[in-house]
């Protein structure tokens, strides 16, 4: 064991290393990132041109109660298997020219996010800016159909239905205002008599997949064509 100081030595390096390869270089790339007021607005003078100027809001936003609570049940559901939450900038992919997102997303969309889903498999499309995408009620209306059974909406999908997120229960004197709206003689539409109504569950986990949008420009990815 005459080379044990030279062991030690080896060990010693290749861990601090790599420590400063991956943990201290990223550091100093984007642990000083914050929010930003800063976006980019068209010029007063010619709007055709885009500037950087301080706007209103502080960017990225922060997630609200019932987003969190979406978020947990987006984790405990699984659906990071199969979607991603990143968009690829134009050349390194499709997604912006399928209408995916709107722009590349980079660090600082990340930040203010204590768990980041980025996901690694794309068996479903991109979720990003899926609130973007399905905005306002008809999006609500939309994503419950969707959760319910995929064929619903998108007949042939591979997802699996999440309809133990939802309860099928008897009409009492009136349905229920939140009580799913089938399209006509829909195949999973219950039985006469009956309605389907998401648990709390499921209506925190649509408001979070609403909550996903990339609709505001960032210093380094600027928003350019509306
Ligand atoms: C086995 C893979 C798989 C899992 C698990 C899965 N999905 Fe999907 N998802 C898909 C596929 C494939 C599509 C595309 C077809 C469609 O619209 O149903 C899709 C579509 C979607 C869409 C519509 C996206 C768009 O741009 O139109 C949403 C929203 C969605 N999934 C949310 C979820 C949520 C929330 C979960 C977890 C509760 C989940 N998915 C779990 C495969 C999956």
């Amino acid at each position: 064991m005459k080379n044990l100081p030279l062991l030690f030595c080896g060990i010693f390096f290749a861990l601090a290393f790599s420590f400063v390869g991956l943990v201290l270089a990223s550091h100093i790339q984007l642990g000083s990132l914050t929010r930003t007021t800063e976006t980019v607005t068209p010029s007063e003078d010619d709007p055709s041109v885009m500037l950087m100027a301080e706007g209103e809001p502080l960017y990225p936003r922060l997630e609200s109660g019932i987003v969190k609570q979406g978020k947990d049940v987006y984790i405990s559901m699984g659906c990071i298997y199969c979607h991603t939450q990143q968009s690829r900038r134009d050349g390194f992919g499709s997604d912006i020219q399928r209408g995916w997102a709107p722009r590349q997303t980079v660090a600082r969309d990340y930040i203010t996010q204590d768990r980041v889903l980025l996901g690694t498999m794309r068996t479903g499309p991109d979720l990003a800016h899926l609130g973007g995408r399905y905005a306002g009620d008809s999006g609500r209306d939309w994503n419950h159909l969707h959760l319910y059974n995929p064929q619903i909406v998108s007949p042939g999908s591979t997802m699996p239905p999440y309809a133990f997120l939802y309860d099928v229960r008897k009409i009492g004197n009136e349905p229920s205002p939140n009580a799913l709206t089938f399209p006509p003689n829909s195949d999973y539409a219950p039985a006469d008599g009956y309605e389907v109504v998401p648990t709390r569950r499921a209506v925190a986990l649509v408001e979070y997949l609403l909550s996903l949008k990339i609709d505001y420009s960032l210093p380094e990815a600027p928003i350019l064509e509306q």
